[in-house]
């Protein structure tokens, strides 16, 4: 069986005696629900590294007050036993109070690359994300941590923070794992109805189609215009955004003319779906 480390101290332990050994520590954070998106993630860490450490942690400072916390899935054993079958060496799932402790009082909000797309619609989320990855990183003290490309801006942000507050981990990306009909996979997926899934699969034809156009340079205004309005024809509620960004500031674009990205958030039903796309 997994072995699970449930408080800081008793992950430092193993961490330690490890680091002793001149082992290399990956790492991989997640809020469980895993699903081959995760697993790819693993992947990628057992390969840059002797001993994988994944996080299971639903982290509440990241949700908004009226955003999925307490239906967020929780399956802490068959998540264990996926992460045992897979090769990972230690499972570290803290609870709530171990993670904030009472009187905790400091927040890390990342400037600049939080502010458009998820920030705007999400306007605590990333100070909360921040604030846990900062902590994780720091109580694991990994070589390398990967990130998914499925969450590209969160991705960004953690490379602006590993990189503002000199933490000593290499961050390496992973590509998005998709289903067979291109709906990237997510733990939220779950929540679809079958009605609204079909529909779900018209999010990545459409940034499939629009990235294509894109790629030769046109102005892209009406083209993500062209794109919301067909989303929106599949039986999308809202599209939050569409937007084209550069791929490494998530500054807006208005063609592509140098690496881009398309992103996207849109509501089917009451479920929220972001995916992106490299232009
Ligand atoms: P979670 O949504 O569980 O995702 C954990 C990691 O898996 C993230 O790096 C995410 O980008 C990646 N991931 C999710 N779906 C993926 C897919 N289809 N293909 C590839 N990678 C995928 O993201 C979080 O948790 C949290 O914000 C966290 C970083 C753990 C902080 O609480």
């Amino acid at each position: 069986p997994l072995p699970v480390a449930r408080s800081v101290a008793s992950l430092r332990q193993t961490v330690a005696d490890w680091r002793k050994a001149g082992l290399r520590i990956g790492f991989v954070p997640t809020m469980g629900a895993l699903h081959a998106g995760h697993l790819s993630l693993v992947e990628r860490a057992k390969e840059r590294a002797d001993r994988v450490v994944v996080s299971i942690f639903v982290n509440p400072t990241q949700f908004g007050p009226s955003e999925d916390f307490s239906k967020y899935p929780r399956q802490e054993a068959s998540d264990a036993a996926r992460l045992a079958a897979f090769g990972v060496d230690l499972l570290y799932s803290p609870s709530v109070a171990e993670m904030y402790p009472a009187g905790a009082a400091t927040t890390v909000s990342v400037g600049i690359v939080t502010e458009r797309l998820e920030g705007v619609f999400r306007p605590t989320h990333f100070d909360g994300v921040a604030t846990v990855v900062a902590k994780l990183l720091n109580q694991v003290q990994p070589h390398v941590a990967v990130f998914g490309e499925k969450d590209y801006q969160q991705l960004l942000v953690v490379k602006r923070l590993v990189s503002d507050l000199d933490i000593d981990s290499e961050i390496v990306p992973g590509p998005t794992v998709r289903e067979a009909d291109g709906l990237a996979m997510s733990s939220r997926n779950a929540y679809l109805s079958d009605e609204d899934r079909a529909i779900a699969a018209s999010l990545p034809a459409t940034l499939n189609f629009v990235a294509t156009q894109l790629r030769s340079g046109v102005d892209a205004a009406p083209i993500l215009e062209a794109g919301r309005i067909r989303l929106m024809k599949a039986g999308f509620r809202e599209v939050q955004y569409l937007d084209l960004a550069d791929a490494s500031t998530l500054a807006p674009l208005e063609r592509a003319d140098r690496p881009a990205r398309l992103l996207v958030a849109a509501l089917v039903g009451a479920t929220r779906l972001i995916d992106n796309m490299a232009v």
